[in-house]
């Protein structure tokens, strides 16, 4: 498969094309060190198979927040070369972190906006980024990435709302581009050109008055020009439009740019590939050949391999899917599409990390911290002679069904086939009993049961059940 070809990126060669992409874990304390949690979590990666590991978000800056890594102080050096040594120690996983600038918010409501740093302030940011990329390299990072996307500092920058009236400000788009490129210029100056220094940015803001792709090309094109070493391109995720519950501070993942950007199951798959598509295409055109990833809802093997071997992209970003099952990569290797854990986006973890508690995967067993091992000698869910003995009942609208519990099943996966025979796995559950909310009447649905071990054995498929809501009266609702 390309998916598992190598692929050189500014001389930082990932052995495929699978990425992590980075995401919050919460699992450091406020003091921002890295703990055994954090490399137990991290590790779990590398092992999995992944090409490029993206390392959560760590603070290039000393400002409070709640646990989050960091990267403001040569004192974090030691933690970071820790990881970065297990994680190369255990497979040829590359490992980048993700360093951020973020601004203030209260739990108020109020928030710190671009045009309330000072030219001073926007200095020290300059030197702050350069400063993290510097202690990446000491501590042993391929590469480092910068943050340019969602809520925070540099994407801030970037936006269309930038309110900003000076020279970075967001009447231009070169304004809005002064501060990536003077940072740029400092991390060369820094650490020299021969580091690779990847951009997360946003393929659209999904806010009103926001940028969208058309703008997105243009900055793409901008950061190949700046020798970015690659294009991690992400959506939304913005404050303009986060919902504010009182006495909290606002997370910008409630609104609708927040549900973009980890878009939820009733999102159809991959909302956003043709997006990064359109950046690769045009920054090509432009003559350069920047490796260009993307991410959003991506879990199926043959959609993966379909994005690198069309050439649409170069790297296929899975956050939530790779969180629901670290193995992905290696068990796609070996065409084991079928013991995959598969992620249902409940967004469990978000709401974990919007309430900055640790963040794991609601498909692991109870109580785990870390997704299970990968055991091969367990046995996979067996129903007893009774057999799974699922059953549909319809009623109000919805189907409910329920069936027996196979012993040793971790979770069932609900597949529902519509009548043109298209299976879709409807949802993960750890419970006996599903609830269809979403049928049409006079449609037929037929549904099974998939019984899975915790690291994804068996596949255990239960009898089948056929149900059709009864058709309405369309006549009598004219
Ligand atoms: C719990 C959680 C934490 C995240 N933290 C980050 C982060 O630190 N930096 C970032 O750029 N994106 C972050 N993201 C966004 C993901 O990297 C990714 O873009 C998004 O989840 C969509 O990809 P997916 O559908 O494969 O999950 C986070 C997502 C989740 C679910």
């Amino acid at each position: 498969m390309k998916l598992f070809e190598p692929l050189n990126v500014a001389g930082m060669v990932i052995p495929n094309r699978v990425m992590v992409p980075a995401m919050v874990t919460r699992l450091s304390g406020e003091d921002g060190l890295v703990n055994k949690d954090i490399i137990d979590r991290y590790v779990r990666y590398a092992r999995g198979g992944a090409g490029l590991i993206v390392i959560e978000a760590m603070a290039v800056h000393h400002a409070k927040s709640g646990p989050l890594l960091r990267s403001s102080d040569d004192q974090f050096v030691p933690g970071l070369s820790d990881l970065v040594r297990r994680i190369h120690g255990t497979s040829d996983s590359k490992v980048v972190p993700q360093i951020i600038h973020f601004m203030k918010v209260a739990k108020s409501g109020w928030r710190q906006t671009v045009d309330m740093l000072s030219l001073a302030e926007i200095d020290r940011i300059v030197e702050e980024f350069g400063d993290a990329v510097v202690r990446a390299r000491t501590a042993g990072f391929d590469g480092a990435e910068l943050h340019s996307a969602h809520a925070y500092t540099l994407a801030s920058f970037l936006s269309r709302a930038n309110p900003r009236m000076d020279d970075y400000g967001g009447d231009t788009l070169e304004g809005r581009l002064r501060l990536i490129g003077r940072i740029f210029g400092n991390i060369r100056r820094k650490v020299g050109d021969d580091f690779p220094v990847g951009v997360r940015f946003l393929a659209d803001e999904f806010i009103k008055d926001g940028y969208t792709v058309n703008d997105a090309k243009l900055i793409g094109l901008r950061l190949a020009q700046l020798g970015a070493a690659y294009l991690s391109l992400s959506v939304g995720g913005k404050f303009e439009d986060a919902v504010h519950v009182p006495g909290q501070v606002p997370y910008p993942y409630t609104g609708y740019s927040g549900d973009r950007c980890m878009p939820g199951d009733w999102y159809p798959a991959m909302p956003h590939v043709q997006f990064s598509a359109e950046i690769k295409t045009f920054i090509m055109a432009h003559g350069f050949n920047t490796p260009v990833a993307t991410a959003g809802k991506i879990s199926n093997p043959d959609d993966a391999e379909r994005l690198v071997a069309t050439g649409a992209v170069d790297i296929v970003g899975i956050a939530r899917g790779l969180l629901a099952d670290p193995d992905w990569p290696n068990k796609v290797r070996h065409g084991e599409f079928d013991r995959i854990v598969k992620c249902d986006y409940c967004n469990v973890c978000k709401h974990l990390d919007g309430t900055h508690s640790r963040v794991i995967c609601a498909l692991w067993p109870q109580g785990s911290l870390q997704a299970p091992p990968d055991d091969r000698s367990s046995e996979a869910p067996r129903w007893s002679a009774e057999g799974a003995n699922l059953t549909a009942t319809m009623g109000e609208g919805k189907a409910t069904l329920k069936w027996n519990k196979a012993a040793g099943a971790a979770r069932y996966d609900v597949c529902r086939t519509d009548p043109l025979g298209n299976v879709e796995i409807a949802d993960a559950v750890k419970v006996t009993r599903w609830e269809d909310h979403g049928l049409l009447a006079g449609m037929p649905y037929r549904y099974h049961v998939c019984a899975y071990g915790a690291a994804g054995q068996g596949g255990t498929t239960s009898n089948t059940v056929t149900v059709s809501l009864p058709m309405l009266n369309l006549a009598a609702h004219a």
